[in-house]
């Protein structure tokens, strides 16, 4: 077992490079399968890579992994079952769903993995193959999808859930016929799937907007692209900047996709001055309390509501966090409160009282973001800071402790 271990307190100078986004990648290289070859570049190491990357391979396709790319080759991919061994390492297992539903047309998967942040259901993934012709049997702990006549359908989502977004997009791509997804989920991250889907040779537009259009196609060429930079790596040493950087420089963003972030933070009092693809932040002697309000996409994102709950122990007065995406996103409140805290919580939201001088506890990250959030509070804290289950924080932050060491961090990682 791994644990984070931190000594707080100490200034944050020079540069952190941010790398391919996790909640892109995770869609990309599934998407792959359904290239006759794919190259896919800035893929960020975490263990998440690693998971798809054996399941891939399991399924006969060749995939490597070097120099921050993938490349896959797909001449003997085969359509076997994705089973539990493999499927519950993550989350994003699921996109296989899609991906060879629309190759081949029959899929047999078991459930995916993840963090345990709400019940997660994927009800709008498999009521949307439905609609497209599939019959979907829940055998035990497995899903076997078969749709001969894959076709085209109308598509309204309840909730723009990003996941049914892209799985659907998945199959529609070599469905017959055109997809319409009504309440699409707006992420970056689908129009980067996107466009690795329209490289290969797929007929899709309006990604990135709530209404997708897929004209199926019956044959897809070679894959290109770039994963885009993960907004929410950027935005979590943003705060941990925020707290106690000088002049850091958090490089290789896309301002657009961070602006709730900024603007939030802006509020708050940060310091920072965006240039480009780079931000510049230097430590708030004060910062102001503000009410953060997690929301889909162009919203403030449920994946920094955690570290961000962290950064508004620091504000000085009274802010209210209310997480809406997830169920289980406060679990990391009482962590906080151990350290010195002074967090109510009612439900899914938060009533943060600042300036807490917050103390180096042994902590848990209970799941990824809530992993970020004890990072943060360990940055700050007076002493030192251990943090337990790690493992969920290294499928979401590439090199974390390289990367914070580099600018001033005393931070390594334990075996125990
Ligand atoms: N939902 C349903 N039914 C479905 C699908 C979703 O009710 O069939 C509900 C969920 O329960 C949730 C809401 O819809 O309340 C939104 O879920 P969504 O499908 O958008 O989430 P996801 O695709 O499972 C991805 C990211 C999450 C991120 C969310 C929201 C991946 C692998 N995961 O999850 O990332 O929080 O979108 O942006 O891309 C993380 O990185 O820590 C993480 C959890």
């Amino acid at each position: 077992m791994k644990r984070l271990v931190i000594e707080g307190q100490h200034e944050l100078t020079g540069v952190i490079k941010i790398g391919g986004a996790k909640n892109s990648v995770v869609a990309l290289i599934p998407a792959a399968i359904l290239a006759e070859k794919a190259i896919i570049y800035n893929v960020p190491s975490i263990s998440d890579v690693e998971a798809l990357k054996s399941i891939t391979q399991y399924l006969g396709s060749e995939i490597s992994f070097a120099n921050e790319t993938v490349k896959i080759n797909n001449e003997k991919c085969e359509n076997k079952e994705i089973i539990s061994k493999y499927s519950t390492k993550l989350r994003a297992s699921y996109y296989y769903m899609g991906a060879l539903l629309s190759k081949y047309k029959h899929v047999e998967i078991s459930f995916p993995g993840g963090c345990n942040i709400g019940s997660r259901p994927i009800d709008f993934h498999l009521n949307g193959f439905k609609k497209m012709g599939a019959k979907v049997i829940q055998d035990g702990d497995k899903y076997i999808i078969d749709a001969p006549n894959l076709h085209g359908a109308e598509i309204f989502l309840d909730i723009a859930s990003v996941g049914a977004t892209l799985n659907l997009l998945l199959a529609a791509t070599k469905a017959k016929g055109t997809t319409h997804i009504y309440n699409a989920a707006m992420e970056p991250e689908i129009v980067n799937v996107a466009s690795f889907l329209n490289s290969m040779g797929a007929k899709i537009s309006g990604a990135g907007t709530y209404e997708i259009k897929v004209e199926g196609v019956e044959k897809l060429g070679n894959g290109i692209v770039e994963v885009i930079p993960d907004r929410i790596e950027a935005g979590t040493y943003l705060m941990i900047g925020s707290l106690l950087g000088k002049d850091l420089v958090i490089e290789g963003i896309i301002k657009e996709h961070l602006e709730s972030v900024l603007t939030k933070l802006k509020e708050a009092g940060a310091i920072f001055e965006v240039d480009g693809c780079k931000i510049t932040v230097n430590k708030s002697e004060h910062l102001n309390p503000v009410n953060v309000k997690t929301l889909v996409y162009p919203g403030f994102p449920t994946d920094l509501g955690q570290p961000m709950s962290t950064l508004l122990t620091q504000c000085e007065g009274e802010s209210l966090f209310e997480e809406t995406i997830w169920e289980n996103r406060m679990r990391h409140i009482k962590h906080l409160n151990s350290m010195g805290a002074n967090i109510r919580l009612f439900d899914k939201k938060a009533i943060i009282r600042g300036k807490t001088p917050l103390k180096g506890r042994e902590v848990v990250a209970t799941d990824l973001r809530a992993g970020a959030a004890m990072l943060v509070a360990g940055m700050i804290a007076k002493g030192t800071t251990t943090i337990t289950n790690i493992e969920h924080i290294l499928r979401g932050y590439e090199n974390i402790v390289e990367k914070l060491s580099t600018v001033g961090a005393v931070i390594k990682i334990d075996e125990i």
